[in-house]
């Protein structure tokens, strides 16, 4: 691997090997979404406790101080909206010159698999990496399910996993799944990072899905509703660092959550 791929990845996953992305890239196919509507402001006290931002290019412009240290992962997929007919017709919408204009240590680009679209979205994938390889910027496919969130389960998700890294991505993000999630990080030989969906009831499951995930052999995660969304977004997002970063246990994440929220 060339000096510039390996120091992009290092600024993305630290060197204990796990990483927490955080992306605010939702409104580009669903606008502003609750708690995303200034997304400058809602980042803002957040940023210190990520490893790196994941947006689109018009938010990070409009919206993100350019002083910033984090590394930024810049969503290149898109041209779709959650009213329109396919969530799933996703096209590269940002070019590898523009991501290299911002300064992204990463792009990111849908794939859909058993979708519609999904020979188009396994292109985009495949055409970027060619292109990003050149320049040595990591690609990290994101599985995305649209509406179907019952997709969520092992052996769909092993199967989009695979043919990202097949694909040559170099960071996967994908979904937890209670049954079977070994089975998703073992088949994929690229880093493997979850994502959380819409929020859930309490806090503590949000603890116990990502504890769960990086005991199965995820290095980390890219979650967003469950921090931002929450009305104590930097407790969350303190204590989900603990997890990933210390080893924490979701009781002892609970209790960093507990204290931070009330101000202890
Ligand atoms: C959808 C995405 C998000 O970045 C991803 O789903 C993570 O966010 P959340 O934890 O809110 O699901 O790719 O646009």
């Amino acid at each position: 691997m060339d000096w510039g791929m390996k120091n992009r990845l290092s600024r993305l996953i630290q060197r204990d090997g796990r990483a927490l992305f955080l992306p605010i890239d939702h409104g580009y196919f669903q606008g502003p979404v609750h708690r995303l509507e200034q997304p400058g402001k809602t980042v803002e006290p957040l940023l210190p406790y990520a490893d790196a931002i994941m947006l689109t290019r018009g938010i990070l412009r409009s919206c993100i101080d350019p002083f910033i240290q984090k590394p930024v992962i810049l969503r290149v997929s898109g041209g779709t909206s959650i009213i329109g007919e396919d969530l799933s017709n996703e096209e590269v919408t940002t070019s590898v010159k523009e991501a290299i204009r911002l300064n992204a240590s990463a792009v990111s680009t849908s794939i859909y698999v058993g979708s519609r679209y999904e020979h188009q979205t396994l292109m985009n994938l495949s055409n970027l990496v060619n292109e990003c390889e050149e320049y040595g910027i990591p690609v990290m496919a994101v599985t995305a399910v649209g509406r179907e969130l019952e997709k969520r389960e092992a052996r769909y998700l092993a199967l989009c996993c695979r043919i990202a890294a097949e694909l040559g991505a170099r960071v996967v993000k994908t979904y937890y799944c209670e049954k079977g999630f070994e089975k998703v990080v073992n088949g994929c030989p690229v880093p493997v990072v979850i994502a959380g969906g819409p929020k859930v009831e309490s806090e503590l499951e949000v603890f116990n899905f990502v504890y769960e995930a990086i005991q199965k052999g995820a290095i980390g995660v890219n979650l967003g509703r469950n921090i931002w969304q929450s009305d104590y977004p930097v407790a969350m997002i303190k204590a989900i660092r603990a997890i990933i970063h210390e080893d924490a246990t979701p009781k002892e994440a609970h209790q960093i959550f507990s204290d931070v929220k009330s101000g202890r």
